[in-house]
């Protein structure tokens, strides 16, 4: 079997300076990339600037890299909290390790600290700020998701890494999923199972769930809030419900799956029209229910998806992002259960590519119920499962892609200057929520 592209494809020297040092226009400076290297220890210096959740999340998944080709040398948070979490989790593989309440002391530490790269997964609307600082400083970013708050801030991360040759990564692991990875350039790519795709939804529903409490015992001080740009605590911890803090739901989980759209139909979307409301939650500043339908012309043809976020039901069916082609379709998830691929009955056989391991079929379960509907009508198509485990955590692969694009031997699977198109795409559904009307997009609006 061909083996789908890893998240660590090697690239040639000349390509990683063209595309991961080099992005457009701007001066080149390899010594970045000299530095990573030459660091007294052989590794990669590494800070973490926020370590809530996802800090939490990324530290644990970057800890199961063996051989780890970076020593975290710092950490920066402005809760005491937080940067207590991340000293116990690194206590063992990094006693040395020093900690800010601010990241322009940490900017200011860099050479200290022997720094190379900084992991961002601050709130949204600190990522344009905190990324433009550290590639200004001469580091390397891997970003979280959104990459900003507003496109205009999300441009200005671009030119950044553009002007410093800087690499910056965003947060999207599914690019560097193998799961993903295959499913494109295999399943869909080489042997075009799924025919000409003409249709997609995609779904991230989630139960009900009150607000982050506060507990005043470890509270963050009110002048350090304010500074920060949060009026207290509750809109500290709860901050993705608030319009200046976040882009709500739509751009906190529709961001991943809004970009598979891109990414699988090879293109950006031509339109959004999208509806939402605060049907349940009076009491939240975004909405709590999203619905967008995108319009797009891809390589192969007229195309359409449609994508829903719901914040009040996790029985509602999980999260995916379905493709539909006119000889099969493809669900696709971050979690293996709700992947799967389906054959249309008057589709070519499939037994070819199973035999090669690309695809595994499914025990017909289905034609072992008794009905009286019309079979002809209604049978199942044949389901088949995709045989690519990830046996790591799922942001591990998009970590070890972004070391590997520092060290040179590999292009970064998501990079800034991508991203930012793909994230245009999420950035105008509340615009059209709140115009309550179809936006086309123009070629301007997916320009930096
Ligand atoms: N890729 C993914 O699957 C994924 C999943 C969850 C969250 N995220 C992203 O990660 C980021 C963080 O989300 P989270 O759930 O961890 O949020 P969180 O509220 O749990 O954590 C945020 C952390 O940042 C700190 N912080 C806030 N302002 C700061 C500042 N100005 N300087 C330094 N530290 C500051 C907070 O004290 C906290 O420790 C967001 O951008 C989010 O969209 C990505």
């Amino acid at each position: 079997m061909n083996t789908p592209q890893t998240s660590t494809t090697p690239v040639g020297r000349r390509q990683f300076l063209k595309t991961g040092a080099l992005a457009s226009g701007g001066i080149l400076l390899a010594p970045s990339i000299m530095k990573a290297q030459s660091s007294p220890n052989g590794k990669i210096n590494l800070a973490i600037l926020g370590y809530g959740k996802q800090g939490e999340v990324l530290t644990t998944s970057m800890l199961e890299i063996p051989n780890p080709p970076f020593h975290v040398v710092a950490v920066c948070d402005i809760w005491k909290n937080s940067i207590g979490k991340c000293r116990s989790a690194l206590r063992k593989v990094s006693p040395d390790l020093k900690w800010y309440f601010d990241y322009q002391e940490l900017i200011a530490a860099k050479d200290e600290l022997g720094l190379d790269a900084v992991i961002i997964a601050t709130p949204d609307f600190w990522h344009a700020r905190h990324t433009n600082a550290c590639l200004k400083a001469g580091l390397h970013v891997y970003c979280e998701k959104m990459m900003a708050k507003t496109p205009d801030e999300a441009r200005s991360m671009v030119r950044t890494a553009r002007e410093t040759g800087q690499l910056l990564q965003i947060g999207h692991q599914r690019r560097s999923n193998p799961r993903y990875l295959h499913a494109y350039h295999n399943l869909t790519k080489r042997a075009e199972l799924m025919g000409r795709f003409t249709t997609a939804n995609g779904q991230w529903n989630r139960s009900a769930k009150p607000f982050r409490e506060v507990n005043p015992r470890i509270a963050v001080e009110q002048d350090v809030l304010e500074k920060n740009g949060f009026e207290n605590m509750e809109q500290f911890l709860n901050w993705r419900w608030f319009r200046d803090l976040s882009g709500g739901p739509i751009s906190d989980l529709g961001s991943h799956q809004i970009d598979i759209f891109n990414w699988f139909f090879d293109a950006l979307p031509k339109s959004v029209m999208a509806s939402g409301g605060h049907d349940y939650y009076k009491d939240r500043e975004w909405y709590d229910n999203v619905m967008a339908i995108y319009e797009y012309d891809t390589p192969n043809g007229p195309a359409r998806a449609f994508y829903q976020t719901l914040a009040t039901t996790g029985a509602g069916g999980g999260y995916y992002e379905y493709f539909m082609g006119d000889e099969g379709a493809l669900r696709m998830s971050e979690n293996p259960a709700f992947t799967k691929m389906y054959r249309e009955a008057s589709a070519p056989s499939w037994d070819e590519w199973a035999s090669k391991g690309f695809i595994r079929k499914e025990e017909a379960a289905a034609a072992k119920v008794q009905t009286k509907v019309d079979v002809r009508e209604s049978a199942p198509p044949d389901a088949y499962e995709i045989p690519v485990v990830l046996d790591k955590k799922p942001h591990t692969p998009h970590l070890e892609n972004f070391f590997a694009a520092i060290n040179g031997k590999a292009k970064l699977n998501s990079d800034g200057e991508h991203t930012f198109k793909s994230e245009m795409a999420i950035f105008r559904v509340n615009e059209a929520v709140a115009a309550r009307k179809t936006l086309e997009f123009t070629k301007e609006d997916f320009e930096v």
